[in-house]
């Protein structure tokens, strides 16, 4: 491929598509919620993941004080609620009643899980660190929520059961369907 080289990152869109998620937070008889597209598994034992948050975010305070916050996968079909909480802030409205969020029970914290996700983690913070203008905070997953049906028996999400809502950056979402899975096993690939 013919390429283009700059030595500005400018708002560097290239790494999208990637999941887009909402994070949940629940601090002194408040809960919160926003649309978190940066964020990435970083430990498998002890089960870590980290998500990428501005110091500027209502949800940020709230996440760091409580020392806990949850993670949402959403199908694609409800992307529109990840524009509501992500283009609103909790110090102004209570996004669970403006956006009608509706929750799980959670059952190692206190933070909202939402019944539309296909899968959802409990996190308890473990560290967070400032860099640039972003604090990467990392939690280790506490409970694991996923809808039946939707994995197959390896864990791999089932395409043809659910479509993920993926985040291609600016305001435009996408996603993947069951037609373009392929299975390449490592072992056989890797040997060739
Ligand atoms: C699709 C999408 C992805 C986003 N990803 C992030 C992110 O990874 N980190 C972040 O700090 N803000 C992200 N935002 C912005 C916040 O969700 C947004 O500022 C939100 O209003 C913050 O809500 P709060 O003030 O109630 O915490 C994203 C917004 C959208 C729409």
């Amino acid at each position: 491929m013919l390429k283009g080289v700059a030595e500005n990152a400018g708002g560097f869109y290239q790494h999208y598509p990637r999941t887009a998620t909402i994070v949940t937070a629940s601090n002194n008889g408040r809960k919160n919620a926003m649309a978190v597209a940066w964020h990435c598994p970083v430990s498998f034992n002890p089960a870590l993941y980290g998500i990428a948050v501005a110091p500027k975010r209502y949800t940020y305070r709230m996440i760091v004080d409580s020392r806990q916050f949850g993670i949402n996968f959403m199908p694609y079909e409800k992307s529109e609620k990840i524009a509501e909480v992500g283009g609103s802030s909790g110090d102004l409205i209570d996004k669970f009643t403006e956006f009608n969020l509706t929750e799980d029970q959670s059952i190692k914290t206190d933070v909202p899980i939402l019944k539309d996700a296909y899968a959802a983690y409990e996190c308890r913070v473990i560290d967070d660190r400032l860099f640039g203008d972003h604090v990467w905070i990392i939690g280790e997953i506490v409970a694991v929520h996923t809808a039946s049906d939707v994995f197959k028996e390896n864990g791999v999400l089932d395409l043809k059961m659910i479509r993920p809502s993926l985040y291609l950056g600016g305001e435009t979402y996408c996603t993947g369907d069951g037609e373009s899975m392929r299975v390449y096993e490592r072992e056989k690939y890797g040997k060739r």
